[in-house]
């Protein structure tokens, strides 16, 4: 069972990671989401008035699309009759296919020639661009390419709590706190390693 916790988490990394990184993202959320004391006694943001702010919900969406919690091919079984791809290649009964939603958030010919880069925006109408039904269309495009959560029969079936966690959590430290890295310039005499993890085993 590894659902629930772990893509939840990357969620929350990738939005607030991203966000800081670029300080125009995070002063944007700083303000739309009105401050709140931090020792006040005002529970954590509701879910629905975290859905109230559109750029969080952009920053949201935009995490979900660049670093998807799961991002391996999310698989199916061909049932019988075969698969028949668009450019007319059958895939036979009992083959495995997938699709992977951390591939499929890069596309360009979707998500834009800059689907590399992590820009919010793309989530919201650029009003000097766009129309509003060009707008919706765009958006109708990029919903229907959106795998973060999977599809079909097998779609996650934590979604909605999964965003329930994700944008209170959001919120409520956004409206409470000031968030910066430790050591935004990672500057030292010593280029230091993190993360790697070894296994030791005996060698007789
Ligand atoms: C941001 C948070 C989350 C993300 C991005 C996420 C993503 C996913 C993805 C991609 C799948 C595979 C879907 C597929 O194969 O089509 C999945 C499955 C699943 N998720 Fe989540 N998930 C999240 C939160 C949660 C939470 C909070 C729970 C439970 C409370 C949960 C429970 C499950 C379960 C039980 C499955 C298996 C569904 C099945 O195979 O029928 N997920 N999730």
């Amino acid at each position: 069972m590894i659902a629930r916790a772990d893509t939840t988490a990357i969620t929350l990394n990738t939005a607030l990671y991203y966000s800081l990184k670029q300080p125009i993202i995070w002063q944007r959320l700083k303000s739309e989401i009105p401050s709140q004391d931090s020792k006040s006694s005002i529970s954590a943001t509701s879910y629905k008035n975290s859905r109230n702010f559109p750029y969080l919900n952009a920053v949201v969406r935009e995490a979900l699309r660049y670093h998807p919690g799961v991002s391996m091919l999310l698989e199916r079984n061909v049932p019988e009759g075969g698969l028949n791809l668009p450019d007319e290649r059958h895939v036979p009964a009992g083959c495995v296919v997938g699709m992977n939603p951390y591939v499929l958030g890069r596309n360009k010919s979707v998500f834009g020639e800059d689907a590399d880069t992590f820009r919010p925006g793309r989530w919201l109408r650029d009003e000097e661009l766009e129309t509003e039904e060009e707008f919706q269309q765009r958006l109708h495009l990029m919903n229907n390419r959106d795998l973060a959560f999977g599809g079909g029969s097998r779609i996650c079936l934590g979604k909605h709590l999964g965003l329930v966690e994700v944008y209170k959590v959001l919120a409520t430290i956004i409206s409470r706190y000031g968030i910066s890295f430790v050591d935004p310039t990672r500057e030292c005499f010593f280029v230091r390693q993190s993360g790697i993890k070894l296994k030791l085993s005996s060698r007789t």
